[in-house]
């Protein structure tokens, strides 16, 4: 099977939010948009056609969720992920950031303490603070070459919380969290009776050099972990919104899912049940070729700016198509470097601010697209910093 991800598909006549917010997010219409985590990549081919299929039906009533859904997750994750999930511990959620907001409403009290790791994806805080929460922050901690958890601070934090929101892989400085690392992690939360809330939906998403843990698959009861995982990253499908809670604890599912028939967001809508189950069932190989494409993008973004742009490094993600830049020594604030990336370099990312303080002076690169437009997105960059 061969798939093109070379192949350039305009997004102009498709309500594409990366491409048609761009006068408002940076002031120009015509800004090369590498903000927004979707991809400019087709979907998987076996996805385009099972949704052709089902719109050929013309009715697009309501659902009932069929077995087959929650089956090719179960089958994902044990075939991926190593991890044997009960069908009975799956929630369907009309997207990640919707499931852990109701997590957070179902599992914990308006004042109740909810940690977040920055710099991190922002609807992790929004999740404490929208809800009435106590955001407690326990920043990563950054050498200038990689990022770690800082587990002193967290197990300080940790006496003052009952909810910690964890992002793994994390988005947006792309560690892969290791094994030891996660086991550290848990067992400061067990020692404190957090319920941790671990976002995973990037968990497809890793390099060939490293290999994700569900933190779940690591604990011998998982009854205070809930997963929140997702086929939107991994096959370019987030507008279709499904997503999946795994809550191996019946109390808290039943928590959550009280939340999910109180707002009545507890049914799918016909086509997203069809790609979900499709790209599960028939998405793999795809993913293979992606997984490889993305590579060598990311290995020659990371040679083009150790060459070219010395004032700019890296910090190679280690999984996500996501390059998060540290810009610091081009000595700008924010606002100057926003503008400088947009109206210089006419490049629409993501102001590392985005995610928290210690993200000042960084800027993320959404990288998945055709590799030509993301090597003349550098080139162009090289240029604005030369002038
Ligand atoms: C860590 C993380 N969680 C959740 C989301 C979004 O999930 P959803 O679109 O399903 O709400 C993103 C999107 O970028 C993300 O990076």
């Amino acid at each position: 099977m061969s798939f093109d991800f070379d192949r350039e598909i305009s997004r102009l006549d498709s309500h594409a939010l990366k491409y048609t917010a761009r006068l408002s997010m940076f002031g120009d219409k015509d800004v090369q948009p590498m903000w927004v985590a979707d991809m400019d990549f087709a979907a998987p081919k076996v996805v385009t056609n099972a949704l052709i299929e089902r719109a050929r039906h013309p009715i697009y009533g309501y659902t009932q969720t069929p077995e087959s859904v929650y089956e090719s997750l179960v089958d994902w994750m044990r075939e991926r992920h190593g991890w044997a999930i009960q069908r009975e511990w799956i929630v369907l959620t009309p997207g990640v950031v919707p499931s852990i907001n109701m997590s957070v409403l179902a599992l914990t009290q308006p004042g109740d303490g909810v940690i977040a790791q920055p710099p991190v994806y922002a609807p992790l805080f929004s999740a404490a603070t929208k809800t009435n929460r106590t955001l407690i922050l326990n920043p990563l901690r950054f050498d200038g070459q990689r990022y770690a958890i800082d587990f002193e601070h967290l197990e300080s934090c940790a006496a003052k919380a009952k909810m910690l929101l964890l992002c793994s892989p994390h988005n947006p400085v792309g560690r892969v969290w290791r094994e030891d690392e996660l086991k550290q992690l848990l067992a400061i939360a067990r020692r404190h009776n957090l319920t941790i809330i671990s976002d995973e939906i990037h968990a497809d998403l890793v390099y060939p050099e490293f290999h994700h843990h569900t933190l779940a698959s690591l604990a011998d009861n998982a009854a205070d972990i809930i997963t929140a995982v997702a086929p939107s990253k991994t096959f370019n499908i987030p507008g279709l919104g499904l997503s999946a809670l795994i809550v191996p604890d019946a109390e808290r599912r039943q928590a959550i899912m009280k939340i999910l028939d109180m707002i009545h967001v507890n049914t799918a809508n016909p086509f997203s049940l069809t790609a979900f189950e499709a790209a599960y069932r028939a998405g793999a190989p795809w993913l293979e070729a992606l997984l490889v494409y993305l590579h060598e993008t990311r290995d020659e973004a990371a040679r083009f700016i150790a060459q070219h742009l010395p004032r700019i490094r890296l910090i190679a993600p280690e999984a996500t198509f996501l390059l998060w830049l540290d810009c610091r020594d081009l000595g700008m604030n924010d606002a100057a470097l926003k503008h400088f990336m947009a109206h210089d370099a006419r490049l629409g990312l993501s102001p590392g601010s985005q995610f928290g303080a210690q993200g000042a002076g960084f800027m993320r690169m959404n990288i998945a697209a055709p590799r030509r437009a993301v090597m003349d997105a550098l080139q162009r960059l090289s240029a604005a910093i030369s002038n």
